[in-house]
């Protein structure tokens, strides 16, 4: 380990047989971790080439379980967001995709800090079962086309152990381990192509486009290595997605959006997520798969086919149809504006953790969520405001969150006499082929 840790130092590139030995090795608890930490620390300097990159990949994805989706007909295709506020996606594109004909098998994750995660939206719904055992897990992809669970099972426990000492050893925000690390966990899901919705602006991980672009071209380049058909969006999390955050209030604008009465922003985001995952499944150009995805919305089978999902892993499809019948929040809050202007900028973090705070969301991992509980905007960053109209609506069972939450809300908001520049919802797609601006 010495040795290896000296040659990155230096600037060299490592071999598949020394990245196998670290992986191996810090896996079984044989290499310490302040030599582990060492090497992150020297890849962090020197960085990593594309050949590295996909050898440290395919040696965490084989590092614990991985899942064998062969008995599933079809070309499988998985999509990942890097993370963001309201971003609800997998759950309006998987059932889009579906319902033309190409099988998503998909392990989710919950939320945590200022992002949202699917698996607790989806438990928002009474009954919900996402902790399905694999059998179950297949045969529901096998009959409705489309199952969305949590991850269990021992998926990528180098990643585990890497991840929680790269966040105590300042080393998380490094390309190559980034890019690793999502990827090793898409090729052990099983999926044969994988479609990324890598986030840019104030409530993404990256911050800039430039350095989204960086990010996701270094793991379509390891998709691609690997025998996995890779595609990138860049997208804008520089506001949240569509008007809704929070767990069954997300599940709400799921349901209008798949009944074609969605979110403008929304919408147009998904649609395009889907082209992609149906392109990638060789369903045809962009634009053709763009009008399909869109007619799956007007025709109401997408919808038909999340409530066949629902149904299938055990939850009350009732609520669906009609959302009054989810728990409702004791608290409604409305938030005003207190000048005329523009809504000029949002910070959007800071509206996560807002939402965090009235209970939709955790803390830490373990803490408990209030389903309930979160915020409708009712402007966004482009409108005109005026003095005491309202900017958004707080949801909570418990009232004494609200003032904190309000003060959070109010200084993520800025409005000005001035009207802000438009921002794309998408600023780029990288492939294979290189990186296409929009
Ligand atoms: N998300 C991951 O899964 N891994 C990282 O390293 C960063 C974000």
């Amino acid at each position: 380990m010495y040795d290896i840790i000296e040659k990155k130092r230096d600037g060299g590139e490592l071999t598949r047989e020394e990245i196998e030995f670290f992986i191996r090795g810090y896996v079984s608890g044989d290499i310490p971790d302040y030599q582990a930490s060492a090497l992150l620390m020297a890849i962090y300097f020197k960085g990593m080439t594309e050949e590295e990159t996909a050898t440290l990949t395919m040696c965490m994805a084989n590092s614990g379980d991985t899942v064998d989706l062969s008995s599933i007909p079809g070309i499988k295709v998985d999509k990942h967001s890097t993370g963001g506020v309201g971003d609800k996606t997998t759950l309006v594109i998987s059932p889009i995709v579906a319902s033309l004909g190409v099988p998503v098998a998909k392990m989710s994750g919950r939320g945590l800090g200022h992002t949202g995660g699917t698996v607790d939206k989806m438990e928002s719904i009474p009954g919900m079962q996402t902790f399905l055992d694999r059998e179950r897990f297949f045969d529901i992809v096998r009959r409705v086309g489309v199952s969305v669970i949590g991850q269990s099972g021992n998926l990528v426990p180098a990643d585990k152990k890497l991840y929680a000492l790269r966040d105590v050893t300042a080393t998380v925000d490094s390309i190559p381990l980034i890019a690793s690390s999502i990827m090793s966990k898409k090729i052990a899901a099983g999926s044969d192509c994988i479609l990324l919705d890598v986030k840019e602006g104030s409530g993404a991980f990256m911050k800039t486009v430039e350095d989204s672009i960086r990010l996701a071209e270094a793991m379509v380049s390891i998709g691609e290595h690997v025998g996995r058909r890779t595609v990138a969006l860049i997208t804008d999390m520089s506001r949240p997605l569509g008007n809704a955050i929070g767990n069954s209030l997300e599940i709400c604008e799921v349901c209008d959006t798949l009944k074609g009465r969605g979110p403008a922003d929304l919408t147009e985001i998904c649609i395009e997520l889907a082209a992609n995952m149906l392109f990638l499944a060789g369903k045809g150009s962009i634009e053709q798969c763009k009008r399909m995805a869109e007619g799956q919305l007007r025709n109401g089978e997408a919808y038909a086919r999340l409530k066949e999902m629902v149904a299938a892993q055990g939850g009350d499809i009732a609520v669906l149809d009609d959302n009054s019948k989810f728990r409702q929040a004791k608290v409604h809050h409305e938030v005003y504006a207190r000048q005329d202007g523009w809504f000029y900028a949002m910070d959007t973090e800071k509206c996560g953790i807002a939402s965090v705070e009235l209970g939709a969301g955790r803390e830490k991992k373990d803490d408990p969520i209030d389903y309930s509980a979160g915020i409708i905007l009712k402007k966004k960053v482009g409108d005109r405001v005026q003095a005491g109209e309202p900017l958004a609506v707080f949801y909570t069972s418990d009232s004494s969150r609200c003032a904190q939450a309000e003060r959070l809300f109010e200084s993520a908001v800025t409005i000005r006499g001035e009207a802000p520049e438009q921002i794309p919802l998408i600023y780029a797609r990288v492939t294979r082929d290189g990186v296409e601006r929009y």
